[in-house]
């Protein structure tokens, strides 16, 4: 598709609708030109008519039309036209002029001129025809005069008067145009500076544009991209933190691996060298726990408009995120129940971001539960919403850490050495990339934490 020109675009806008402006302009010129041109002819025709038929008389009895100059001068004119006349009696005898070149269609009746089209030697002439009453006993009624001309004066005349006014109108659009292109470079000069601004720009500057500069019509544009940088740079300096964090939270079991490494290898005793390998075990689950999380919360980070979502059954990933937690349940000799009240709680997102909701909650209620504690998930429906509950027995979040505990890397004084501070972090970006809510109490009566996270059902629910 070829790109679109504003430029292009206000001039088109500009000169076609000039162009069909003028078009109609020229034409009703022509036709003044004509009419003009018609009636000059016509009142000359007329005038030297009249000029013949006055000197019409009667010389004993038989009828006379001597033709006085001044009829004939008055068509004088630069062009070689020729002037044709012809006078005829009453009673249609041709007593002057070419008895065969001016015919009228019709006699003249009430005395009104007949203009009318004819030719001589081939030539078009326009002619008018006149009756002049004869009083007389022997020639009674009206003589007719007919005066034609040939028709060079009268188009030279014309093409004079339309030339003029079309010479008039070209310089108008050409005046109009060269304004309207003068005026858009001036108008939109501040959008091309702009652009040239933008263009010129080192990619990691990202200082707003200046917005006092640009026509107030512009001023919503730079103001959105002026906001939109603003964004950016908070996302980048987010970013930025998030990356140091990282690299400071894989710094510190790296470390710790290599001074267990480093004892391992000079501890001669196998038993202690395989108490040391034991640990480096774990410091190994550690990073590797880490690394999972950190890749999670980059997943869930991506936003929920380059995520690929479906219809996908809560429920079901709920259960079956459940039935992986099972062994470490067990193993920390925890209730783990379940209660989902209905079948098909449908919700419109990405199984595996779900289900990694699901366990990054379950996971923290068995982690932070004492053993012999229980943990109970719950899942159902309420008003268009998918709600699911994640209960414990635990100590719960001390009311000063309850919007803390979602930041990254933020782990509360007794969580133990196990963890990265990633796992809430990751449940909020999910929850927000899916429209929902979520929402730490702790639970009445004591002890234990209450996770609630909403989602909006799909399809939605019609009220
Ligand atoms: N169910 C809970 N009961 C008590 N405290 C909790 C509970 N869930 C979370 N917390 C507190 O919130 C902090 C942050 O939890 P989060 O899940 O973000 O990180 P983590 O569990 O420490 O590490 P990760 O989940 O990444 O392994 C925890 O360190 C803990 O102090
Ligand atoms: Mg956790």
């Amino acid at each position: 598709m070829a790109s679109r020109s504003l430029q292009r675009e206000l001039l088109g806008w500009l000169v076609v609708p000039l162009t069909a402006v003028v078009s109609f302009n020229v034409w009703t010129t022509y036709k003044n030109a004509a009419e003009t041109a018609n009636l000059i002819t016509d009142r000359t025709l007329l005038a030297s008519a009249r000029v013949i038929a006055e000197n019409i008389r009667e010389n004993d009895g038989v009828l006379e039309a001597p033709i006085p100059p001044a009829a004939l001068e008055m068509f004088a004119s630069d062009q070689p036209d020729r002037v044709v006349y012809r006078v005829t009696t009453p009673r249609g005898q041709v007593i002057a002029g070419y008895p065969d070149v001016i015919a009228p269609p019709g006699q003249p009746v009430d005395l009104k001129p007949v203009y009318f089209e004819t030719t001589f030697r081939d030539q078009p002439v326009h002619a008018v025809a006149i009756a002049q009453p004869i009083v007389s006993k022997q020639n009674p009624g009206n003589a007719t005069v007919a005066v034609g001309q040939t028709l060079r004066a009268h188009d030279k005349l014309m093409t004079s008067l339309w030339l003029k006014a079309l010479r008039d109108q070209v310089l108008l659009v050409a005046a109009a145009g060269l304004l309207g292109v003068f005026g858009l470079r001036r108008g939109l000069a501040p959008i091309l500076r702009l652009r040239n601004d933008v263009m010129d720009r080192d990619p990691a500057e990202l200082k707003p544009f200046a917005t006092d500069t640009v026509q107030s019509e512009l001023r919503p544009l730079v103001e959105a991209l002026n906001e939109a940088f603003d964004r950016i740079q908070r996302q980048m300096a987010t970013q930025r933190r998030f990356v140091a964090n990282a690299a400071h939270q894989l710094r510190t079991p790296l470390a710790l691996l290599k001074t267990q490494v480093s004892v391992g290898l000079r501890e001669r005793d196998i038993g202690t060298k395989d108490e040391v390998l034991a640990a480096v075990d774990m410091s190994v689950d550690g990073m590797a726990h880490l690394s999972n999380q950190l890749l999670s919360l980059a997943r869930a980070e991506q936003g929920s408009a380059s995520l690929m979502k479906s219809e996908v059954d809560f429920g079901a990933v709920a259960r079956d995120a459940l039935e992986g937690l099972a062994q470490a349940a067990l193993a920390r000799n925890i209730d783990l129940g379940f209660e989902s009240g209905e079948d098909g709680l449908a919700v419109w997102g990405h199984p595996t971001l779900l289900r990694e909701l699901v366990v990054n909650l379950v996971d923290n209620a068995l982690r932070y539960t004492p053993q012999g504690g229980s943990v109970t998930v719950g899942i159902g429906h309420e008003a268009g919403w998918v709600v699911l509950q994640v209960e414990d027995t635990g100590p719960g979040i001390p009311d000063g850490d309850r919007e803390k505990v979602f930041e990254r890397f933020f782990r509360g004084s007794e969580a133990g050495s196990e963890g990265t501070g990633l796992g809430l972090a990751i449940v909020r970006e999910i929850v927000s990339s899916h429209d929902g809510h979520i929402v730490l109490a702790n639970r009445r009566p004591p002890p234990g934490l209450s996770a609630q996270v909403r989602l909006p059902a799909h399809p939605p629910a019609h009220t």
